[in-house]
């Protein structure tokens, strides 16, 4: 068993409510309601749900992209619920983010190894040089060619981009790292292999993740403990395959037997008990 309780968590989500503007006369819509969780240091807390439960409101709420409308979130002991992106500067080497589309977070106009110089330039204050030397050595833990430095994002394919964010993430040597359907666009072999990569890392650095995903198939092996969110509330919070082999919640239930599986007639019961569950929270909820 891990200790958890002892140590300070390095993250606190407490009672969070997130509401975005209902917009011309309509009322706010609360996405997140009461939404309580604690990431001790070198945890890793997945976050699953359907498609619109509100997983990745959570990570950007933390990150700063979107605004809190209640609760509090503490990082490192301190309170950084409201600061503004500028007051968070002190906390942007501890606290990274990995997303799905790589795309998006690679500049496709600089080389590899320029997109990851800076982080280290600006905060680790790392001489061209050294930086350059760590470039190196960063693309080789993460499994790149040698000479990938030299070469623009383009050239590579969805997981080789993910591993290059991945290396920019934990050049900074953080703390946490907030990984939004980071596996989730990947083929179902790379993305076995991008997840063992991460689950490396963790080990190697002792990295906390909260890892946001649709997919509670893959968090089971991956996950120390799994929170369930649907509609904004968290509705299962435990020990990760305990969640997964014996989910108490109705929806989670529900979750787990969406769960394809090889074999077919396992598959057809499941199908048969999804469906009963289905009729019994549609009576619940009528
Ligand atoms: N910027 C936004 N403005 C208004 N509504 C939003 C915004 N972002 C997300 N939502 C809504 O909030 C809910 C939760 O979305 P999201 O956090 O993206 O869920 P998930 O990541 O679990 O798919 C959804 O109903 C979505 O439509
Ligand atoms: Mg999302």
């Amino acid at each position: 068993m891990k200790e958890t309780k002892t140590v300070a968590p390095i993250l606190e989500v407490k009672d969070l409510i997130v509401e975005y503007p209902g917009g011309f006369g309509k009322p706010a819509k609360r996405v997140i309601d009461g939404v309580s969780f604690n990431i001790a240091p070198g945890e890793t807390l997945a976050l699953v749900g359907e498609s619109g439960s509100g997983k990745s409101t959570i990570g950007n709420t933390i990150l700063g992209l979107t605004k809190a409308t209640g609760g509090q979130i503490n990082f490192e002991g301190a309170d950084i619920t409201y600061l503004n992106l500028k007051n968070r500067r002190k906390f942007a080497a501890d606290l990274q983010a990995i997303f799905q589309n790589p795309y998006g977070s690679l500049n496709p106009g600089l080389k590899i190894k320029d997109i990851l110089t800076e982080p280290l330039q600006v905060q680790r204050k790392l001489s061209s040089q050294e930086a350059g030397r760590i470039v190196t050595e960063l693309l080789q833990r993460v499994g790149m060619p040698a000479n990938s430095g030299d070469r623009y994002p383009s050239h590579f394919s969805g997981g080789q981009r993910q591993r290059i964010a991945i290396a920019r993430a934990v050049s900074v040597k953080p703390k946490l790292i907030i990984c939004d359907e980071a596996t989730s666009a990947l083929d179902v072999s790379t993305q076995a292999a991008v997840l063992e990569l991460l689950a490396e890392l963790k080990r190697d650095f002792n990295l906390a993740m909260l890892f946001i995903t649709h997919h509670l198939a893959i968090v089971r092996n991956f996950a120390d403990n799994v929170i369930v969110l649907n509609k904004g509330q968290i509705v299962e919070y435990g020990p990760a395959k305990q969640v997964c082999d014996n989910p108490q919640d109705l929806y989670t239930q529900l979750l787990v037997a969406a769960v394809p599986v090889p074999d077919p007639l396992a598959q057809a019961q499941r199908r048969k008990e999804r469906h009963e569950k289905l009729l019994v929270l549609a009576k619940g909820t009528a």
